[in-house]
């Protein structure tokens, strides 16, 4: 599949009038409804919400987990919403890192062998894979842990693994359900910690679903859905993220604090 030149301020996310709806039944539910997005190259985006309003949905559209029922979603000017199953997976091994909230590692594999496997899909040498796998283990701080497996890796740990497999095969664009639900208070800023070194380090752009508003507290730009509708969008001046955003963060914690409070 070729990919057209991209210009660098084209977004690297685009969700084009989408709508989703899945059938129960003789009823049909709309879970997205005209939902239009942009997303900037090397952003830290996050998305929150209620649970049932579409998150995971919105972001399964992105990622190429599935299609929209109406509406485009050009992904790094590729628009994967007319592209065949076929396409689509080959398409997502490529171009799409996802990070999963209960890690999704293969207990009775490796760390090494865990982040290896994207890999093997893909046509490169043993040595080439060797390689990447032992660099981005080296990255996420397990270059000590490889022959583990992860019921013997902490939660953090697996989490760790687990990032190391989504940006194993060097996707322009990671994806995270729920990064650090599964994991205590301090292990969650952690995790946080690390990716957004890697959003810096490695240029990604990452958008991440979150409850978590200490995680929704660090992200540059953090959208708000409700009922399959974005309403809010807030940037965040004082984010850390990619140079191309600004510098090093503190946090708008008061300010989502506040936002909470005043809705609630
Ligand atoms: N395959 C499906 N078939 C029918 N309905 C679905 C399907 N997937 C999701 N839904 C419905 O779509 C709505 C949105 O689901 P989604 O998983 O996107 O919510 P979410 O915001 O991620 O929630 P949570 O925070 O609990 O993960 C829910 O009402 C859900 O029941
Ligand atoms: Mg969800």
């Amino acid at each position: 599949m070729s990919t057209p030149p991209l210009r660098s301020n084209e977004p690297i996310v685009l969700v084009d009038g989408c709508t989703k709806n899945y059938s129960r039944g003789s009823e049909t539910v709309s879970v997205l409804k005209s939902v239009h997005l942009e997303i900037a190259r090397g952003d830290f985006v996050g998305l929150i919400g209620p649970s049932g309003s579409g998150k995971t949905t919105l972001l399964n559209l992105i990622a190429g987990l599935d299609q929209p029922t109406t509406g485009r979603v050009v992904i790094n000017g590729v628009e994967i919403s007319s592209l065949t199953e076929a396409q689509l997976a080959l398409w997502r091994t490529n171009a799409i890192g996802f990070v999963f909230q209960f890690f999704n590692l293969i207990p009775v594999l490796t760390a090494f062998e865990n982040v290896e496997l994207p890999l093997l899909l893909l046509n490169m040498s043993r040595r080439r894979r060797r390689e990447q796998v032992l660099n981005i283990l080296e990255l996420v701080g397990l270059g000590h842990r490889l022959t583990h497996r992860p019921g013997q890796l902490s939660g953090g740990e697996q989490q760790r693994v687990g990032i190391a497999r989504a940006l194993v095969t060097d996707p322009a664009l990671v994806v995270a359900d729920e990064p650090t639900g599964d994991l205590d208070s301090r292990k969650s800023q952690e995790i946080l910690d690390l990716l957004q070194e890697l959003q810096v380090r490695l240029n990604k752009t990452i958008l991440i679903v979150t409850h978590d508003l200490a995680v929704a507290a660090r992200v540059r730009r953090l959208l708000r859905i409700s009922d399959g509708q974005l309403i809010d969008d807030t940037e965040n001046p004082e984010s850390v993220t990619h140079p191309l955003f600004g510098s090093l963060n503190v946090s708008n914690a008061a300010r989502v604090k506040r936002a909470e409070a005043a809705r609630s």
